[in-house]
């Protein structure tokens, strides 16, 4: 049953992704809007969303929604550009919330870029969507985009084994750096964790971009207009919870210093 809040401004925001990346988002929102309250669901039993059926995405991006509006939430966070660019646009049709989403910073890099050239790394779902191609095909005259399929990172980092990703980003990075690539994009939440592993691996003069700030300031932006932001002076409280291990989910909230008030193992 759907709770109902008193205050909608008190209300939390709702964030989910297919499971611990979107916590680099949830940093971002937290330390913009200290005074929210959040909930975030790491779909971890379902990842990696990225090999999925857009439809099997729209499906679990709208099983995650139901839960998160369950639970009370006042706006949604989308915190995975897998589920972004394959389903916002029915998520925005379906409810009646506002919805804050993200996708791959190729607009940023391509202002950004004095070689003309810039790397994509990204999930296949991600850049197969018909967002990412309408997007990054506005640039593509002026351009050139080298894209690359983070194939197996997210399963890694799911099971917290970061250092085993080096042999993959070296296989799918080493072409751009080829290519003379200046901006590498991330274009997955789950792809900052591994911020340091990429440096050890590209050189220092390649700027690496991901839209964690940009998406809380979004985020910011859009309570604002819907005059639902929280003007309480306190701290909000901050919950998430998994569906898959609870230790691993402890672990990455340790890794990125943020502090739970709540967090469980739920079935959803
Ligand atoms: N964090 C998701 C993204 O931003 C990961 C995708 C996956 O589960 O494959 O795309």
């Amino acid at each position: 049953m759907k709770k109902e809040i008193e205050n909608i401004n008190e209300a939390p925001i709702g964030i989910f992704d297919s499971g611990l990346g979107g916590l680099s988002i949830c940093k971002e929102i937290i330390s913009t809007l200290p005074h929210e309250s959040i909930v975030y669901l790491a779909d971890s039993a379902n990842t990696p969303y990225g090999e999925k059926s857009k439809q099997e995405i729209i499906d679990l991006s709208i099983k995650n929604t139901d839960l998160l509006l369950e639970i009370g939430c006042k706006a949604i966070v989308v915190a995975c550009n897998t589920a972004t660019t394959n389903a916002i646009e029915v998520l925005r049709d379906k409810y009646n919330v506002p919805f804050v989403g993200i996708e791959p910073a190729t607009k940023p890099a391509a202002l950004q870029t004095k070689s003309g050239k810039i790397g994509v790394l990204a999930t296949k779902g991600t850049l197969n969507s018909d967002l990412f191609l309408s997007t990054s095909n506005q640039f593509r005259d002026e351009l050139e985009i080298i894209e690359a399929e983070g194939e197996n990172l997210v399963r890694l980092i799911e099971k917290g084994q970061l250092a085993a990703t080096k042999p993959l980003l070296e296989k799918y990075l080493m072409p751009m750096i080829d290519q003379g690539v200046d901006n590498i994009v991330l274009g997955c939440t789950h792809y900052p964790f591994l911020i340091p592993i990429i440096k050890e691996i590209i050189p220092n003069d390649i700027t690496i971009i991901d839209s964690g700030e940009a998406v809380a300031k979004q985020t910011q932006n859009v309570l604002e207009q819907e005059g639902l932001l929280n003007h309480r002076a306190k701290s909000g409280v901050n919950t998430f919870y998994t569906n898959n291990n609870l230790h691993v989910l402890q672990d990455f909230l340790n890794r990125i210093e943020l502090t739970a008030n709540n967090i469980a193992f739920r079935e959803f």
